[in-house]
């Protein structure tokens, strides 16, 4: 069986293939472009859409509610704050009634188990708004964002990430990067290093593409001649507090300031980041971080992330883009969107 140009569900990155990618992001750039030209139609008509957020949001969630909006669509936000999930009914009981009533589930959480067994059970398409494993609608907005900000293709280039290897957003810009032929490389401590599945599945993917994958805790190797470095916080949603005291000293050699886009020898080199972001004092968290360990800023100077080098707002509007794009290749025959 020839496999759908649109997946039904988006469950992780390691799911798709770089036709389905590259589909992806081809309807999302002409979803953006209707947008901005005024001539956006309306595919989702009369659909209904679950947000299941266990964890905290504010792109993905105002990217999926804006999408369906604009699409036609009418979506509710569900927690665990005011409703059942997870408290006094369980993940699969709640799938299996929100798939009577709901046309479709984005699901943010954090076990990734969680979100399989809801498309297990749901019975309609689900999409992973995040979980501690993967953020694949993450990985398609920084795809979009690199290579509308390049005039050449995406497999001429070369991503590096820095910081915690083995979360989320690192495994899915590593799997999807891969796919797409990109050189991607991993700068991380041995002790957050990727799982060793994850890096095989992505050598496997590169070895196909053309791309390439390395993971390394050699900074000057991992980031020479990079197109892009990109960096996620240090300690994620659902990691205890404490995890900043040992994650600090580990990973402040991975911190992007300029002097790390000076080593990169690339004076063209680009800056990504999935936000939130600790590039400053503007936050309850970052006043902790500088009360508590004196850091002014985590992951990223605050020079950095307000550079002309910096792609961040690009990165969270193309949510929107890829997330309308997500959705509407599941419930529609995109060919004909
Ligand atoms: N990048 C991202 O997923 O942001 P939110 O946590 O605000 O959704
Ligand atoms: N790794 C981060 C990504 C946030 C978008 C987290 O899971 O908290």
């Amino acid at each position: 069986m020839t496999e759908p140009i649109s997946p039904r569900h988006l469950l992780k990155d390691t799911d798709l293939s770089s036709g389905q990618i590259q589909h992806l992001l081809d309807v999302a750039s002409r979803l953006k472009s209707e947008r901005r030209e005024g001539h956006e139609q309306r595919r989702l008509i009369g659909t209904n859409l679950a947000l299941l957020f266990e964890k905290a949001s504010t792109r993905t969630r105002a990217a999926f509610e804006i999408a369906i909006y604009e699409q036609g669509g009418n979506c509710t936000y569900i927690d665990p704050a005011s409703s059942h999930v997870g408290v006094s009914e369980s993940i699969e009981d709640t799938a299996k009634v929100l798939g009577r009533f709901y046309d479709g589930i984005a699901f943010r959480g954090f076990e990734q188990a969680d979100v399989e067994a809801i498309a297990s059970a749901a019975g309609v398409p689900v999409w992973n708004a995040l979980t501690d494993q993967w953020h694949p609608t993450q990985a398609l907005a920084d795809l979009l964002t690199m290579s509308e900000s390049m005039a050449s293709p995406l497999r001429e280039r070369s991503v590096c990430f820095l910081g915690d290897g083995h979360d989320n957003v690192a495994n899915s810009l590593m799997v999807s990067g891969a796919l797409l032929g990109m050189d991607v490389r991993i700068a991380c401590p041995a002790t957050l290093r990727p799982d060793e599945g994850v890096v095989a599945a992505a050598q496997l993917d590169a070895a196909v593409s053309g791309g390439s994958v390395l993971v390394t805790d050699d900074i000057d190797v991992a980031i020479s001649g990079a197109d892009f470095l990109y960096t996620d916080v240090w300690v994620s949603m659902g990691e205890a507090r404490e995890r900043w005291a040992e994650r600090i000293p580990l990973l402040r050699p991975f911190r992007i300031d300029a002097s790390m886009l000076g080593r990169t020898g690339n004076p063209g080199v680009k800056f990504l980041h999935c936000l939130p972001s600790i590039h400053d004092r503007h936050s309850q968290l970052g006043q902790e971080l500088f009360a508590d360990y004196g850091l002014d800023g985590a992951e990223v100077s605050d020079e950095v992330f307000r550079s002309p080098q910096s792609l961040v707002f690009d990165q969270a509007e193309n949510r929107l883009h890829t997330i309308k794009a997500v959705v509407v290749g599941s419930l529609t025959r995109l060919e004909q969107a």
